[in-house]
């Protein structure tokens, strides 16, 4: 028989994913779930959007489009950056692509090889170590703290500094956390990046979801001279409710885009027609549902809390954005039902699913394991009624 290569060793499937598999199967096999899980906006893309993409398949907009995207679109990002950051990209730094996802995978890709190690400040995004894996370099994780708000302090991310560093990724508002990063902390972090000569991703897809006045920052906004070393993801799945279109760009130095976009040609070639011109419909026009869907979440973070906060022995900080919060679950774990222990995180996860019909992801896929975490891109009966479960299962637990 042939033999697989090693590189599927090296990563296990997407266990967000995987649990969502598993909760719709639950769901279709009759089980009343209460859907924390996946990370999906439950609003519809607003109507305006949806309609330049029936506009674009009725004019024939059916075929390929430049490999990196169209230029309409880049110009349409460019203008994004320039009207909520403040930067300019021209649109040769910039590269469109099949989602925030692929857009990540690329850049590492195009920065990132065996021998490089990759700093990913940990709870993190599930994808961020085994895309790095995939590219031969090393993830090394680096724990950060609930009372920082699970932020990467100057002096944490200097103990993880070796000469093999290339990279850190930062990602603000953060899923899981759903914590964001203030203009000091990144400031400290940008002495850093300058003083070793590192590369800084950042994931910048939840800037559009914060709540209580915070103000979003990234290194570019705040050091001009980071521009030339950071690459900024992001995408339009989680601000515009299009998580399905798959659209997702880079914007950063014209060697990296130059790069990215050699890679997509002879991978992926361009992303969707379709959803192209969608994008420049969310991009350009009206942002009043973006700020609907918005204020939406804020009411939904207030009501988690709130109802956390009635049980006992949980505990998490306040989150500025995103649609996530990760409670710390140590006053369980341990504990016991009926003869079986929740050992750890996941036993946690899988009794709350199983007894509670609620399903969570353990804090363990994000590397850290003292921690669920809660999805609140759900109606607020859901939330009611699934924290109420939630409370139930976790009190009957000795
Ligand atoms: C932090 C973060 N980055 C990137 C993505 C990728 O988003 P998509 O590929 O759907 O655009 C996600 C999605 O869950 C995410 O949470």
């Amino acid at each position: 028989m042939p033999t697989y290569a090693d590189r599927l060793n090296l990563i296990a499937p997407s266990p967000t994913l995987s649990l969502d598999a598993k909760t719709k199967a639950l769901k279709t096999s009759g089980a009343d779930i209460v859907n924390f899980g996946i990370g999906e906006p439950d609003f519809d893309t607003p109507g305006h959007i949806r309609e330049a993409a029936i506009k674009a398949i009725r004019d024939g907009f059916t075929r390929y489009t430049p490999a990196d995207g169209l230029l309409e679109l880049k110009e349409a990002v460019a203008r994004k950056f320039k009207l909520d950051n403040g930067l300019d990209y021209k649109p040769g730094q910039i590269v469109i692509s099949n989602g925030g996802k692929h857009t990540l995978y690329n850049i590492f890709l195009a920065l990132f090889q065996p021998g490089d190690e990759v700093i990913v400040p940990v709870p993190a995004w599930v994808s961020y170590p085994p895309m790095i894996s995939l590219c031969g370099a090393k993830p090394v994780l680096a724990p950060t703290l609930a009372e920082n708000g699970y932020t990467l302090t100057a002096e944490e991310l200097d103990r993880f500094i070796t000469p093999r560093t290339r990279g850190l990724i930062l990602n603000s508002p953060s899923n899981p956390t759903g914590m964001a990063y203030g203009p000091e902390r990144l400031a400290e972090l940008a002495d850093l990046a300058l003083k070793h000569d590192l590369w800084v991703v950042s994931d910048d897809i939840y800037e559009k979801i914060i709540f209580d006045g915070f103000k979003f920052h990234n290194l570019p906004m705040l050091r001009p001279e980071l521009a030339e070393r950071t690459v900024i993801a992001h995408g339009l799945s989680k601000t515009y409710a299009m998580t399905g279109w798959r659209v997702g760009f880079l914007a950063g130095p014209e060697k990296v885009a130059q790069g990215v976009a050699k890679i997509q040609s002879q991978t992926t070639s361009n992303p969707c027609s379709i959803s192209q011109k969608a994008a420049v419909a969310a991009l350009d026009g009206p942002q009043d549902e973006v700020e609907d869907m918005r204020v939406s979440f804020a009411r939904r973070r207030d009501l988690v809390l709130r109802l956390l906060a009635d049980i006992p022995g949980l505990s998490c900080p306040r989150p500025q954005g995103a649609f996530y919060v990760l409670p710390d679950v140590t006053a369980y774990l341990g504990k016991k039902r009926g003869g079986r222990i929740l050992a750890d995180n996941d036993a946690l996860a899988d009794y709350l699913l199983e007894e509670a019909g609620t399903a969570l992801v353990p804090g363990s896929c994000f590397g850290d394991g003292k921690t669920l975490r809660i999805c609140y891109a759900v109606g607020e009966a859901d939330i009611e009624r699934g924290l109420e479960r939630i409370k139930a299962a976790l009190l009957k637990l000795v």
